[in-house]
């Protein structure tokens, strides 16, 4: 059974995770329109994960007994100036996730909930991993600049990146 304060607090971390998921949306979606198809179909893809580990929440909070709220969200920018802007802003998020969950594990060890702390090893883990890509991209789009021919290169190698952590060999 959640105290109401992990419920609560978890019901927060269900927001942030569906805010995620729209704010990637709406990168993919300028992506798209941008001609830049790689990173649209590698942001659609960043929406979808986000959209799991919202509905992760969502069953952890259901059926440990309390009761997961949908709300409302808040729109998320549908413009940038560039792709670097767009992916500083993706690694910017991404270390604010992770903090949240930070904080998630805090309270939860506060309220002796351990059930709960160790169903959070796997958001501690997936941040790890979502920050490195999140880094790795960042550091690629700053050694292109504006360089046209490079980001054509990006786009078509973007879907195939694949970056090992420490953490990858943590099983789901
Ligand atoms: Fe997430
Ligand atoms: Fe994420």
């Amino acid at each position: 059974m959640l105290s109401k304060t992990i419920e609560n607090a978890l019901n927060n971390q269900i927001k942030i995770e569906a805010e995620s998921s729209q704010i990637y949306l709406a990168m993919a979606c300028w992506a798209e329109v941008k001609g830049l198809e790689g990173v649209a179909n590698f942001m659609y893809a960043q929406s979808d994960e986000e959209r799991e580990h919202m509905l992760k929440l969502v069953k952890f909070v259901n059926e440990r007994g309390g009761h997961a709220k949908i709300s409302e969200l808040a729109a998320p920018n549908v413009t940038f100036k560039s792709f670097k802007e767009m992916f500083e802003k993706l690694y910017e998020h991404e270390v604010f996730v992770s903090e949240s969950i930070n904080e998630l594990v805090h309270i939860s060890l506060q309220e002796k909930d351990y059930a709960t702390h160790n169903f959070l090893q796997w958001y501690v883990a997936e941040q790890i991993e979502e920050e490195a890509v999140a880094r790795t991209i960042l550091d690629k789009i700053n050694m292109i600049g504006d360089d046209k021919g490079g980001l054509y290169l990006f786009d078509r190698d973007i879907e195939n990146l694949t970056v090992t952590t420490a953490a990858s060999n943590i099983p789901e």
